[in-house]
């Protein structure tokens, strides 16, 4: 086989891309505006969450400002890597509000618990949004409303608390296709 040139110079040229692809790969694993964007949509999704909630006699949302980058936010963490939220633990702290539906703007997030609190209202279906969410604990509040159907598009859902509240209607027939599903608690509501 007659090595010419040409073939030794598209070889190069070949193996010159394989590793500037490697290198672009290895050190800019999300395109740079794509994390721009992405922290900025998390933090307009929290700071309209704050909005909806009318008392927190504990303060733990005074942190939420622009003193302090949001994955510092009291209640919420981010993934090490991404600094997009992962998860949003707000439990017994006295909050009175209603969910924003904006909370299904958050891409990442795999924890929510807001149990024994004060909110009122309805599940948002947005939260059908969020495709990763393993755990979701709205448990001891006023919610009102159906089980959203969306529910049963958070794939991934292992833990599903939404007992003691004000819930009324059936459960959607939809939630059975959950195939992740451990715990269903939805004791303590109006259902039928
Ligand atoms: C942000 O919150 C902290 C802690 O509550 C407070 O000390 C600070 O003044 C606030 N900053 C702004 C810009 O509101
Ligand atoms: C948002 O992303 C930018 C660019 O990656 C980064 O500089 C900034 O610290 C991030 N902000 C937060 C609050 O995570
Ligand atoms: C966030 O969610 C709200 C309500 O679900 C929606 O109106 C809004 O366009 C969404 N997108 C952004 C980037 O805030
Ligand atoms: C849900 O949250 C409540 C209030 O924090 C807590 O008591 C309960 O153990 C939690 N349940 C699950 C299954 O995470
Ligand atoms: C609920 O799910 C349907 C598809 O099953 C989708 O078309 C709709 O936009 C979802 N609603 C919300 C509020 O996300």
């Amino acid at each position: 086989m007659a090595f010419t040139l040409e073939s030794f110079m598209l070889i190069f040229q070949l193996t010159f891309h394989v590793i500037l692809l490697l290198s672009l790969d290895l050190f800019a694993p999300i395109p740079v505006s794509a994390t721009i964007l992405g922290n900025e949509t998390d933090k307009l999704a929290l700071i309209e969450f704050k909005s909806k909630i009318s008392d927190d006699p504990f303060g733990v949302l005074a942190t939420w400002n622009e003193s302090f980058p949001f994955c510092q936010w009291v209640g919420v963490a981010c993934g090490l890597k991404h600094q997009r939220v992962v998860s949003l633990l707000l439990y017994s702290q006295k909050l009175i509000g209603t969910i924003s539906p904006h909370i299904g703007n958050l891409s990442f997030p795999q924890s929510f618990n807001l149990g024994d609190n004060s909110f009122h209202g309805k599940i948002p279906p947005e939260l059908g949004r969020l495709i990763r969410l393993r755990q979701l604990n709205l448990s001891s509040n006023l919610l009102q409303g159906e089980i959203p159907p969306n529910l049963s598009r958070c794939s991934k859902l292992m833990d599903l608390t939404i007992n003691n509240n004000q819930l009324k209607g059936q459960v959607p027939f939809e939630i059975g296709s959950l195939s992740e599903l451990e715990v269903i608690s939805i004791h303590r509501n109006n259902l039928t």
